[in-house]
């Protein structure tokens, strides 16, 4: 199988993923404030993060890697729709146009399409410094993204086996490109230990990819003959990993990510200690289903309803939002105590 047709499954499969409806965003619950003292005008959604300026704390978040003619289309309408609603947009990882140049058109269409956004540039921790230039250069990226699958790679068939010197690599494309680098899972979340070794290679950006949405365990299992079913249950929900990351450095930028799919979670990430949150599945299902415009509208239903929600705690801004009173309850709590986070 190409891995043009391996991307594609994953877009199928991911597309039919169900979510995880139990999620610790559940455990959070913000205190009602009856005196808020603001409008709904005078809340803003612009936020700075590490060094990017972005328009919306939600971004579109690393999908469709892998190249080909479907790549290239759900990219372009992808920044198609980055463009009209200001979004920052992350490509999938772009490995096949490393290694295939003729792939390039299916990723640098998103430069094209959005000339002036922020657009983010997506590799594997496989990734050499020169591969990180190239992948940069690419799409004149704003920053690079470098994923960490290890749990993806073991349930795929064909995946990698050996994960030696991801740290190390990491380190020298920290050390040697300009743009901010963010490390990221894929939706097996975070843990304070990895964040630390991070920051001591010096990451100062991290996408916690937590459990409770887009399952890649679930989505190789589906192309196993025998799945490793315990892999489906693997993972740090998001909600937990915002915090577990949050809770290392308050000079580490974090970005919430991993099944959120609504205004309230949003507003609950952010709360907790993300700078950002990162969206994929969910607006690849609505934009593959229902087309560019279903999705703009729904990215314009979320501002207005997290806008809402942050008026209600008399939130101007999203650094406000990280002083909302709020309380941690359930399996969440119990896991921050565990784990030593106030
Ligand atoms: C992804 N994701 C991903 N991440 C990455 O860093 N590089 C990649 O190439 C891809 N490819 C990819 C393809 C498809 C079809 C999906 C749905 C996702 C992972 C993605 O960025 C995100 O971390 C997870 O999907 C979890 O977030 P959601 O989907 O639960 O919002």
């Amino acid at each position: 199988m190409s891995r043009s047709e391996r991307k594609w499954d994953h877009i199928r499969y991911a597309l039919e993923n169900r979510q995880n409806p139990s999620s610790a965003f559940d455990d959070i619950k913000f205190i009602h404030q009856g005196l808020p003292d603001i409008g709904v005008f005078d809340v803003g959604l612009d936020h700075e993060i590490g060094g990017l300026y972005l328009s919306s704390p939600i971004f579109i978040n690393a999908m469709t890697g892998g190249g080909g003619d479907k790549t290239y289309r759900i990219n372009k309408e992808l920044a198609i729709v980055a463009k009209n609603t200001g979004l920052t947009m992350a490509v999938g990882s772009q490995m096949a146009a490393l290694k295939d140049k003729t792939q390039k058109y299916t990723y640098e269409i998103v430069r094209k399409e959005n000339p002036a956004g922020v657009i983010i540039a997506n590799l594997g921790s496989e990734a050499s410094s020169e591969d990180a230039k190239a992948a940069i250069e690419m799409i004149e990226a704003d920053a690079l993204q470098i994923h960490l699958n290890v749990i993806q790679e073991l349930t795929m068939p064909e995946g990698d086996r050996n994960f030696s010197g991801a740290l190390k690599r990491i380190e020298s494309i920290v050390k040697e490109i300009a743009v901010p680098v963010i490390v990221k899972e894929v939706g097996f979340g975070m843990a304070k230990e990895t964040v630390h070794s991070l920051i001591s290679i010096g990451v100062k950006m991290v996408d916690v990819g937590g459990s409770g949405g887009t399952n890649f365990a679930e989505i190789e299992n589906k192309r196993r003959e025998k799945a490793l079913s315990f892999f489906n249950q693997w993972g740090t929900p998001t909600g937990i990993s915002i915090l577990e990351a949050a809770s290392v450095s308050n000079n580490l930028s974090v970005i919430g990510s991993g099944g959120l799919r609504s205004a309230h979670d949003i507003a609950k990430g952010l709360a907790i200690g993300a700078d950002a949150i990162g969206m994929a599945g969910y607006f690849l299902k609505i934009l593959v289903k229902e087309g560019i415009e279903a999705l703009q509208s729904e990215i314009e239903n979320l501002h207005e309803e997290l806008k809402l929600i942050m008026t209600a705690l008399g939130a101007k801004n999203v650094s406000d939002l990280k002083k909302a009173p709020l309380v941690i309850s359930g399996e969440t709590y119990h896991w921050l105590n565990q784990r030593g986070i106030d």
